[in-house]
């Protein structure tokens, strides 16, 4: 079977996204922050992340299981009342290890409620790259790379990750379409330096003004886990 790799650049407004086939495998991507913080998350042991459109929904499923922890952010801080924002920094293993957390961010579970109907949908991060693009090579089927990008605008992080992931799954393919073609070439001009790339951009510019310029270092770090989240009928968990 022939196999295309796309690449989805950002969410539109309407929030519309067409993986190339019903059965492709799909990788929601919000380098800065949703992506790498739930990657994160399970990396320090969080049993489950239930992907929420906004801060209610997310008081809603908590308050269906009080145990739940809440996190996410709005305007790139902490929410009243939430347990943590969406800095990975705060999903440490103390925190998180054992526990189901409902979570919300503006643009990343946006993107991941799009595609909740792809199975299967990992989330990637540059944290755990080559284990999400081992899956997705395994797969034996199509793929999307979908961009959450920012307010249904492009946002070059998210591209360079992108590029990253095509660069990678390149050799598995048989097509790559226009914007895979793009992402990768972005990553074959950026991707030497992650960290600086990213800092350069809107998102990690915004970032280090609000004093979350850590989290950049932190979201640049490639392979640094071997977990893969996997979204299945609402609920992030790991997959087997
Ligand atoms: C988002 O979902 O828009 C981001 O994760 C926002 C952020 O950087 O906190």
């Amino acid at each position: 079977m022939s196999r295309t790799l796309d690449v989805l650049l950002y969410l539109d407004e309407g929030g519309q996204v067409r993986p190339p086939t019903a059965d492709a495998a799909v990788v929601a991507i919000d380098i800065l922050r949703a992506t790498s913080t739930i990657t994160t998350a399970f990396m320090n042991g969080a049993r489950s992340i239930s992907p929420a459109l906004t801060p209610g929904e997310a008081l809603e499923t908590r308050d269906l299981s009080p145990l739940m922890l809440l996190g996410g952010e709005r305007g790139g801080v902490l929410i009243p009342g939430f347990d943590f924002g969406n800095s990975p920094r705060e999903y440490t293993a103390e925190a998180v290890r054992g526990r189901d957390i409902a979570f919300t961010t503006t643009n990343g579970t946006r993107l991941m409620r799009a595609l909740s109907e792809s199975e299967p949908l990992y989330i990637g991060s540059y944290l755990n790259l080559s284990s999400v693009c081992e899956a997705v090579a395994g797969a034996g089927t199509d793929a999307l790379i979908a961009c959450a990008g920012t307010h249904g605008a492009f946002t070059l992080d998210d591209a360079l990750f992108a590029g990253a992931c095509v660069s990678r799954l390149r050799p598995a393919f048989d097509e790559l379409t226009d914007t895979a073609l793009a992402a990768m070439a972005l990553w074959e001009i950026m991707g030497d330096d992650v960290v600086a790339s990213t800092s350069a951009t809107w998102h990690g510019r915004k970032l280090i003004e609000l004093g979350f310029g850590a989290d950049i270092e932190f979201c640049g770090r490639i392979d640094v886990t071997d977990v893969r989240p996997v979204l299945s009928s609402g609920v992030i968990t790991l997959s087997r």
